[in-house]
C-alpha cells in the first residue's frame, strides 16, 4: 500500500522488480495516489516496463556493479524509497541498502510476513475464541470445540471471501453451532458467499445438516430504500449475474453435496421449501434437505417490510433448540432488521430460550 513510508510523496518509490503481480498491484495504488514511481527489473527486456511513466535497468543483485547501479539511479532519480515483494531482493536490500543509500528505506514490510499476516491473525483468532469461548446460556449440550488449526482455517478461509460477516459474527456462529440441533441450515441473502462458507464449513464440520442458500442474485431486490439512498447507490455498482458466479466460485470448493441454493425471493423460497425436499442447481447437483431448520440466517434484503416477511415466512420451520440468527440487527443504515427482530422477541416471548447480540446480529435460540 503507498503510505508514509513513500517517502515524502514529493520524491518517487523505485518498484523492484518491476513485474511481479504485487508490483504491479502497487504501482496501480501509486499511480491512483499521484505519487510518482519507477520501475526496475534486471531483464534485457521487460513487457511490465510500458506500465510504468519512468524505467531503471539494473543488474542482478548477485552480480558484480549492481550497487553501484543502484545507487547511480537513486541519485539519478532522487529516489525517496523502494518496494520489493520479491523475498530474496527484499532481504538482500534490507541488509545493504543502509550502506548503497543512507535515508533511503523499503517502504514495504518483509513480503514473507505480508504472505503470512493472514494465516497469523487467524490464528490468533482462533486461539482467542478457543481460549475465550462465549458464555451461552443455553440448556443444550455443547459439542467440543473444533481443534485450533481448523478453527484457524475457517477463519482464514472466510477471509478470502470478500462480503459482509464480521469475525464477531464468525465466532457466534462458530459458538451456537456447537450448541444446537441437528436440521437443516438456511441462509437467506447469500451474494458472494462469505458467512455461507461459514456456514458450509460448521454443517459439515459439526455434522449439523445441509446448507441451502435463498437469494434472488438480481438487482432488482439490491433496493432497500434506507440509508438515504446510500446503500442502494452502493448496490448499483454491483452485477447480480456475476455475484451468483462468484458465491459459486466461493462455495463448490468446499460443497461436499451438502450445499445448494435457490435463485428467487425468500417468500417464494419458502413455498419451495415446503413442497419440496431436494433441491437441483447445475453447479451443486442435487441435495436434499430434512425441511426442519436448525439453523437461520436472515441478511437478505434489509427494509423492513422485507425482513418482516423473511421472519415471517421462515421461521415456522425453525426447532426447538434451533437458531434464527438476524443480520444487521444493528446497521446505521436503517432500522428494518432491529423493528422485524423486536417484533419476533415480542410475540414469541415464550418460546425463546435465549437472545443475545454479537457483532452486529442478533442470535435467537428457540425453547
Ligand atoms: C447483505 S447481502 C448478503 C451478504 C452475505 N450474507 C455475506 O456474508 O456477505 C444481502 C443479500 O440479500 C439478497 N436479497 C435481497 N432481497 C432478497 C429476498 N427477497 N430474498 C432473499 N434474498 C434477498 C441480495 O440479493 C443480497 O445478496
Amino acid at each position: 500500500m503507498p503510505n508514509d513510508n513513500c517517502g515524502d510523496g514529493a520524491k518517487p518509490v523505485l518498484i523492484f522488480p518491476g513485474g511481479m503481480p504485487h508490483s504491479l498491484d502497487y504501482l496501480q495504488k501509486c499511480l491512483r495516489a499521484g505519487l510518482p514511481v519507477i520501475g526496475a527489473s534486471s531483464l534485457n527486456y521487460d513487457v511490465a516496463s510500458r506500465e510504468y511513466p519512468a524505467w531503471l535497468h539494473l543488474p542482478y543483485i548477485n552480480q558484480a556493479g549492481f550497487d553501484d547501479a543502484l545507487r547511480r539511479g537513486i541519485e539519478d532519480f532522487d529516489i525517496g524509497g523502494i518496494y520489493s515483494p520479491n523475498p530474496v531482493v527484499w532481504n538482500y536490500l534490507s541488509r545493504a541498502l543502509p550502506g548503497i543509500a543512507p535515508g533511503v528505506k523499503l517502504v514495504n514490510d518483509s513480503p514473507v510476513n505480508e504472505v503470512l499476516a493472514g494465516y497469523r491473525a487467524a490464528r490468533v483468532r482462533a486461539r482467542l475464541l478457543l481460549e475465550r469461548p462465549l458464555p451461552l446460556a443455553s440448556r443444550l449440550k455443547v459439542r467440543p470445540a473444533m481443534a485450533e488449526i481448523e478453527l484457524a482455517a475457517l477463519f482464514h478461509h472466510a477471509n478470502q471471501i470478500p462480503g459482509m460477516c464480521d469475525l464477531e459474527k464468525i465466532d457466534a456462529l462458530h459458538e451456537i453451532a456447537r450448541c444446537g440441533v441437528s436440521g437443516d441450515i438456511v441462509e437467506i441473502g447469500s451474494w458472494w458467499g462469505k458467512s455461507a462458507f461459514v456456514l458450509a464449513r460448521l454443517a459439515r464440520y459439526y455434522e449439523i445438516g445441509n446448507l441451502l442458500c435463498v437469494d434472488p442474485w438480481s438487482n432488482e431486490h439490491l433496493v432497500q430504500h434506507e440509508g438515504e439512498g446510500m446503500v442502494d447507490s452502493g448496490s448499483a455498482q454491483v452485477d447480480a449475474e456475476e455475484a451468483l458466479a462468484v458465491f459459486e466460485m466461493n462455495l463448490l470448493p468446499y460443497s461436499s453435496n451438502h450445499v445448494n441454493y435457490l435463485r428467487m425471493p425468500s417468500t417464494d423460497g419458502a413455498r419451495y421449501y415446503r413442497e419440496h425436499r431436494d433441491v437441483a442447481t447445475a453447479s451443486f447437483g442435487s441435495t436434499s434437505y430434512r425441511g426442519d431448520i436448525a439453523i437461520l440466517h436472515v441478511d437478505g434484503n434489509h427494509g423492513y417490510a422485507a425482513a418482516r416477511a423473511d421472519i415471517s415466512s421462515w421461521s415456522g420451520f425453525v426447532i426447538a433448540g434451533g437458531w434464527i440468527v438476524i443480520d444487521d440487527y444493528v446497521w446505521p443504515f436503517g432500522d428494518g432488521p432491529r423493528r422485524a427482530g423486536n417484533e419476533f422477541l415480542a410475540d414469541n416471548r415464550s418460546g425463546i430460550a435465549v437472545a443475545f447480540v454479537a457483532g452486529s446480529a442478533l442470535f435467537i435460540q428457540m425453547a
